[in-house]
């Protein structure tokens, strides 16, 4: 057999491959630090509920999406705050959606990659926290949930930490070694606009010194 050398001047590079999102938050679920991101992720939720109740008219919201939902928590903050007959929360961890599957509610939960799945319904309120950052391609996905789990006047408030004006965040990506999204405030507000979103306002939410804040957007359709 005859080996052949590597010659000198050629340098090996090696590549790190990332984590899915969705592996990296299965493993959090599995060593309970679902309940940590929950508690993180309370101050902000809380002021996209004050923005919802001051932007919308909520007696009519009677159904909602959560995409990206973990263990469920924000979905049954709201269905039980507002009394909602239909809720579905979305998550692609199993792990999170059995946590979420844990507590007896009239709310479904589904294990799914939202990259890939069709809604069957509307929803009047369509809300995210700290999700949408991980899709590759944001445009498809929302064109897809504008086009067929939302109905004419849904209304839609999404929130994320990571985005380029947000310096704190920036290593993220690398910390966790997860793919991340990472676009500016008014690439945000373009790519809402162009899927055709209406009435949009955003707002930052700082909790902490050294952030930029939570970046909340609402709009309707
Ligand atoms: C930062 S966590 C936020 C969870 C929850 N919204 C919260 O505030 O506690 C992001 C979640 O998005 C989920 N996720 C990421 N990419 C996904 C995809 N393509 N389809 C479905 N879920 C996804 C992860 O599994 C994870 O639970």
């Amino acid at each position: 057999m005859i080996l052949l050398k590597r010659p000198k001047n050629i340098i090996r590079i090696k590549t790190i491959k990332n984590k899915s999102a969705i592996e990296e938050f299965n493993n959090w679920a599995k060593i309970g630090k679902d309940v940590g991101m929950e508690n993180g992720h309370a101050n902000s939720v809380s002021q996209m509920i004050n923005i919802f109740e001051k932007r919308f008219d909520v007696k009519n919201v009677k159904s909602m999406l959560d995409l990206g939902c973990g263990n469920g928590w924000m979905l049954r903050k709201l269905a039980s705050k507002y009394s909602l007959d239909v809720g579905l929360g979305i998550d692609g961890s199993v792990e999170m959606i059995n946590k979420a599957k844990k507590y007896q509610t009239n709310l479904d939960y589904l294990c799914a990659d939202i990259t890939k799945w069709k809604a069957s319904r509307s929803y009047d309120l369509i809300m995210s926290m700290e999700f949408i950052y991980y899709l590759n391609d944001p445009e498809t996905v929302f064109n897809n949930i504008f086009n067929n789990a939302a109905h004419k006047e849904s209304i839609f408030i999404f929130g994320i930490d990571h985005y380029k004006e947000n310096q704190d965040s920036l290593s993220w990506p690398s910390d966790l070694g997860v793919y991340m999204n990472t676009l500016s405030i008014n690439e945000w507000i373009d790519l809402y606009r162009k899927i055709g979103m209406k009435d949009i306002e955003y707002e930052q939410f700082v909790t902490k010194e050294d952030s930029e804040g939570t970046l909340i957007i609402s709009g309707i359709k």
